[in-house]
């Protein structure tokens, strides 16, 4: 069974990341959340890793606050896709968890969503895409998905003057 492994610097950052959660759960992929820090917890990490390829990984999502380097060190231990969401921040609001992440420097890709909520959502639609390259049923679900948005914006009325 395809599983995503879902990992986070810190438990604070689980508001935003359960966003990424809900949609595969929405889809019916398997994942695994962890909250494992680059710097707090690096053997652990890896440890994890190392564990959820053995037990059939298909990509991981990592979310990480401030200087966060957190999806980059996962990048450099796997060869699977990692998708990274920044996390907003106290004071920069993101913008360096942001640019830690997409300003990876070459050989060693990240592919960075947007800040927050809506990022983590967009990378969990990502992994989606990527497996229904090889899983019809998925690729269905997904066009349903994408059908629902379309069917929404067509049937929006705005406010009368
Ligand atoms: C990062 O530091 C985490 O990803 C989190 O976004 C940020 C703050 O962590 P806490 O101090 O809330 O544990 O490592």
């Amino acid at each position: 069974m395809s599983t995503i492994g879902i990992v986070m610097g810190s438990t604070s950052d689980w508001d935003v990341m359960k966003e990424a959660a809900r949609q595969l759960k929405d889809f019916g992929i398997a994942y695994e959340a962890r909250a494992l820090s680059a710097h707090r917890t690096p053997l652990e990490l890896s440890e994890w890793l190392q564990d959820m390829e053995k037990r059939g990984c298909k990509a991981f999502i990592a979310g990480a606050g401030g200087a966060a380097h957190l999806a980059g060190v996962v990048a450099a231990q796997t060869l699977l896709p990692v998708l990274g969401v920044p996390i907003p921040s106290k004071y920069l609001k993101g913008l360096d968890s942001l640019l830690s992440m997409v300003q990876m420097p070459k050989g060693i890709p990240v592919a960075t969503f947007a800040i927050g909520e809506a990022g983590a959502a967009n990378a969990a639609l990502f992994t989606v895409a990527m497996l229904a390259l090889n899983d019809a049923k998925l690729k269905r679900s997904l066009t349903a998905f994408r059908d629902k948005q379309a069917d929404a914006v067509k049937k929006a009325k705005l406010p009368k003057l």
